[in-house]
């Protein structure tokens, strides 16, 4: 009985391989990543029928089907309406299917189903997703945390990007090198109005420990750089420059009025002058 189970599995698994090996090879998907709001596309599928006569060619977004390529009848081509699809016939053919004017709704995962006749009925499917994205404007906003200039103290900031759907990329430069963000939040855009696909807003915080390197000749260049795949890419730059230290007091022993100069100069000092002014009060 176990046996008869085990043998059936195995002759199963037989069949399930031998259609998938004997023919139609290399079936493939290729559709762009992302396109702009009423760009034509054309959507690519390849396949190896390897001798075995072609049934149909079928396209489909999610679980519609939209377009049918039908070689033995006439006319071989069917067309479903789908919202947000508008197949460009003329300039379709069984490997590549052009849509005319893309809309964010377009948005979705696409997927060719080749299918070949009798006496095989081989079917392979393949998918690829494609984002339609409303060209989105604006610069990404650096804000910068700054305890103190010093060697030892953190520096640290946030860069927001412009809101969009998908969420843009950011990536920071520290003084043109590329480092790594300490934490990535994306907040949904407070303007946006109620969508199915809710823009957000990328937020991209980095945090420095100053070193000795981390300003040359005296200035620190902080960049910002939003893209979205290849559609869009903006960037903003910030340049700090360092705060000399003021020159020290010439005796430890200063008059209150010098020591209350140091508070303002940095947090180090601050604590210094905390020490200093125990000192002098003692
Ligand atoms: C940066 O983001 C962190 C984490 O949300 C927040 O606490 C901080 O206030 C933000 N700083 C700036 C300058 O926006
Ligand atoms: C940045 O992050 C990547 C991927 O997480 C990692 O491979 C790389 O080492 C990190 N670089 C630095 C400078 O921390
Ligand atoms: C929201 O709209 C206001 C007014 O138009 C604008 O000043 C603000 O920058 C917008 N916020 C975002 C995150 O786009
Ligand atoms: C963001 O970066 C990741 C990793 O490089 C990439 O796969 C993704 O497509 C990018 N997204 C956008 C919106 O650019």
């Amino acid at each position: 009985m176990e046996i008869f189970r085990t043998l059936g599995f195995i002759l199963l698994l037989d069949i399930v391989f031998i259609n998938d090996s004997k023919a139609l090879k290399d079936v493939s998907v290729i559709v762009p990543q992302a396109v702009v709001v009423g760009d034509s596309v054309s959507l690519h599928c390849r396949f190896n029928l390897e001798g075995e006569p072609l049934y149909t060619v079928k396209w489909y977004k999610g679980q519609s089907e939209f377009y049918r390529y039908l070689p033995k009848e006439l006319p071989n081509t069917q067309v479903f309406p789908l919202s947000g699809i508008a197949v460009d016939l003329s300039n379709s053919s069984p490997n590549q299917v052009v849509l005319r004017d893309v809309q964010t709704i377009s948005t979705g995962r696409y997927r060719c189903e080749v299918s070949t006749d009798a006496p095989n009925f081989f079917t392979n499917i393949e998918t690829g997703y494609m984002y339609v994205i409303k060209m989105p404007s604006g610069t990404p906003q650096i804000k910068i945390e700054k305890d103190s200039y010093e060697v030892g103290y953190t520096l640290s900031g946030n860069c927001s990007s412009p809101p969009a759907y998908p969420h843009f990329n950011l990536t920071w430069f520290i003084n043109d090198k590329m480092v790594n963000a300490t934490s990535v939040m994306y907040l949904p855009d407070p303007n946006a109005s109620e969508s199915q696909r809710m823009p957000k807003i990328t937020v991209a915080r980095f945090e420095l420990e100053i070193d000795a390197n981390t300003f040359y000749e005296g200035k620190v260049r902080l960049q910002c750089l939003a893209s979205l795949f290849n559609i869009y890419q903006s960037q903003t730059e910030v340049i700090l420059e360092e705060e000399r230290p003021k020159p020290r007091p010439s005796s430890v022993l200063g008059t209150r009025s010098n020591v209350a100069g140091l508070v303002t100069n940095s947090r180090r000092a601050c604590l210094m002058s905390i020490v200093l002014l125990g000192l002098i009060l003692r």
